[in-house]
């Protein structure tokens, strides 16, 4: 008997497996016309259960809310939220001022009889280590983590779902152990879970910025008897300038010693790109100070033995040109510390490559050069990153675009603060398309 029916091509499966591995091939099934009809039908009916007409019966809570990026996803799916949660007094004041909500403080103390029912628990939690006291990784093993938190809660209140989201490095971290551990206490609180997390990045639909995620998506065990794939993701062409306003804030500028700085490496790469001696500039990290360096590098970490090498040679090839373009940079007072290297992440030179079209990020391993497809993973600390055309940093409005959140959202006053809470956040378009998946495409 078939069971399982792609959606796209309407080719059957008898098994799950099967199914999964179709949906999950690289080059994507043909879809025969008169599928067509049916697909734009279903589309409709997509779109239909975002209006809160289907969803509106929805309630979730939001736990680590920071200052709301699964609020705004899983408001515009017309789900309502009935509590939130944050230890950090001026995420709950953003929070409030843009959903007139009043989050709890510290989930330690949140008692779950103090929870109003809802459906979807959604938490972005933080990732420490777990004991492994017990061995057996389960709920033992998560005491004295935020994590036993989450679980306390699904277990008390047993809601259909669960969206959680981490750092990339989650299934990696402690070799390994935290995820099994995670993956276990879920499974004993009675959900259905994939096995290893989604990985996805806002870069892959459409949104500027590069920031890979994994998701942790649960359905309740009574509610599905097996999960469907995860549908891949075509990827989507982005570039930054989609998010850039005309007018940034004048505290966005560039100053003279950064616009200085920054005009002695643009002569480094007109350098190469005009004399032809190179299709690109080294992968490696190019180290002033290493150039002309002696030092012997017994005893030093073999990666950085490795560069030092690779500068030296890079340099001795190039003298007639670096020696004096270094005697003139080192006069200059802002070519210091972490100025005087570059990391070139661009791959080969293109027509009209220059640092004043690409991307910069002042970063303690150098001044990180990328193309303008999409912006770094936004972070908490001050590295924001410039836009190379406009001379400026990004701003904070633009930041929190990046991280989809509305233009209507109001930032905190203080940008310092706005790019903290921005980098912190999550990226509200890829929640949204995790929570569709969630609510429509797992059973
Ligand atoms: C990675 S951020 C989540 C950000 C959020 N998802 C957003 O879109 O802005 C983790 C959050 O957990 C919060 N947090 C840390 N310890 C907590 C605790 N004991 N109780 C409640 N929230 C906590 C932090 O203040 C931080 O905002």
């Amino acid at each position: 008997m078939v069971s399982y029916t792609c959606k796209y091509c309407g080719k059957a499966f008898k098994q799950l497996s099967q199914h999964n591995a179709h949906i999950n091939k690289k080059v994507q099934c043909k879809i025969p016309r008169e599928r067509v009809d049916d697909l734009l039908k279903d589309k409709e009916t997509l779109v239909a259960q975002d209006t809160p007409a289907n969803t509106s019966t929805l309630k979730f809570i939001d736990l680590f809310c920071g200052i709301g990026g699964f609020h705004l996803a899983m408001k515009s799916l017309g789900a309502e939220c009935v509590l939130a949660c944050d230890i950090d007094t001026k995420c709950r004041e953003v929070y409030k001022n843009n959903f007139g909500l009043e989050p709890k403080e510290d989930i330690t103390k949140l008692k779950v009889e103090d929870i109003p029912d809802f459906d979807i628990l959604c938490g972005g939690f933080p990732c420490q280590a777990f004991s492994h006291a017990g061995k057996q990784g389960g709920l033992d093993d998560v005491r004295g983590t935020l994590f036993l938190d989450v679980c306390r809660i699904l277990r008390g209140k047993n809601p259909k779902y669960f969206l959680l989201e981490n750092v990339k490095n989650l299934t990696g971290h402690d070799g390994g152990k935290s995820w099994t551990t995670i993956h276990k206490c879920l499974v004993e609180s009675g959900y259905r879970t994939y096995d290893t997390p989604i990985v996805l990045s806002p870069h892959q639909i459409g949104v500027p910025q590069h920031r890979q995620r994994v998701f942790i998506l649960g359905v309740r065990n009574d509610l599905v008897e097996e999960l469907l794939a995860f549908p891949p993701v075509s990827p989507v062409p982005t570039s930054i300038k989609t998010i850039l306003l005309d007018d940034a804030p004048s505290e966005c500028s560039l100053s003279q010693t950064d616009i200085q700085v920054i005009g002695l490496w643009e002569e480094v790469v007109q350098h190469f790109i005009s004399n032809g001696t190179l299709d690109k500039l080294p992968g490696f990290p190019i180290w002033s100070d290493d150039w002309d360096s002696t030092h012997s590098t017994e005893g030093q970490a073999d990666f950085k033995k490795k560069f030092t090498k690779q500068n030296r040679e890079f340099y001795t090839e190039h003298k007639k040109f670096l020696e004096p373009w270094l005697i003139k940079a080192r006069k200059n007072k802002g070519f210091t510390g972490a100025r005087r290297k570059l990391e070139w992440q661009c791959g080969l030179f293109s027509k009209g490559d220059s640092l004043w079209n690409l991307l910069l990020q002042f970063r303690p391993s150098g001044i990180r050069i990328k193309r303008d497809a999409y912006s770094p993973a936004l972070v908490a600390m001050a590295q924001i990153v410039v836009v190379g055309e406009k001379r400026r940093k990004l701003s904070p409005r633009e930041v929190a675009r990046l991280q989809s959140f509305p233009d209507s959202f109001q930032l905190h006053p203080s940008s310092s603060v706005a790019y903290k809470q921005f980098g912190n956040s999550v990226n509200v378009d890829v929640i949204r398309h995790m929570a569709k998946h969630l609510l429509t495409g797992m059973s």
